[in-house]
């Protein structure tokens, strides 16, 4: 008894310093764009040479998933462009793409969902089991499309995978919005040179996804906004 009490004060310091630092970790927001020493931006303007074959990547996988009639709409970053200058952001090094994970996503296995874009030549990445999510690229080509599938849980859009688990609170905070926002008919804008579906409410679904900066740009330290 003598013993346990000795150690209690102790433990709970541990306790409470492994809590704060979950909670600390958590609240970061972990996207590109926020310059990570682990993945640094590499650039703060991607040639026109490598956005053409990203925004046709795009278009590829675009069509492929409207084929297989399975809803899709830009997310995160690739919103804010679309929005702002009708293409990607000039340092962003992928394009983001959210879709419905019910109904049709959710009849087929992964590898009748991977079929179409590996005839097409594309090179699969597959982070299922990790986040719920499937990066495309090209051979050749450092930037990718990023598949998020996203699935309705009473009205409140949620991802997949072992990291929204284990960075709930994470995933709370930059990673879920109301499903209203991505039910039909949902707006087009221009991105490239082709048409895709974009969240309703204009920069509402910014507020859940970009919380504490949602209503400006942000482009990565060092960069300058794009005009
Ligand atoms: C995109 O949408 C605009 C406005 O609705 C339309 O004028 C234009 O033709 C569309 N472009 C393509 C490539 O479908």
């Amino acid at each position: 008894m003598q013993l346990r009490k000795r150690y209690l004060i102790p433990r709970l310091f541990v306790f409470i310093i492994l809590a704060t630092l979950y909670v600390f970790l958590n609240l970061q927001n972990f996207a590109y764009y926020t310059n990570r020493f682990w993945k640094p931006v590499l650039t703060c303007q991607n040639s026109d040479e490598e956005v053409d074959l990203l925004l046709k990547l795009a278009n590829q996988i675009h069509t492929i998933l409207s084929s297989m009639k399975i809803r899709h709409w830009l997310m995160y970053g690739s919103i804010w462009g679309a929005r702002r200058i009708s293409r990607p952001l000039p340092w962003d090094n992928d394009i983001d793409i959210g879709f419905v994970g019910e109904g049709v996503f959710a009849e087929m296995t992964l590898s009748a969902f991977f079929a179409p874009f590996e005839a097409a030549g594309l090179k699969i990445q597959n982070k299922w089991t990790q986040s719920g999510s499937i990066v495309i690229s090209k051979p050749g080509l450092w930037l990718s499309v990023d598949l998020f599938a996203f699935y309705n849980h009473r009205g409140t859009m949620k991802r997949r995978g072992l990291e929204s688990w284990v960075f709930a609170l994470n995933y709370r905070t930059y990673h879920q919005f109301p499903a209203w926002l991505v039910e039909p008919e949902l707006p087009q804008l221009k991105f490239g040179f082709f048409n895709i579906s974009v969240p309703k409410g204009g920069i509402e679904i910014m507020k859940y996804l970009y919380p504490y900066n949602w209503w400006k740009v942000v482009p990565p330290n060092g960069c300058e906004p794009p005009h």
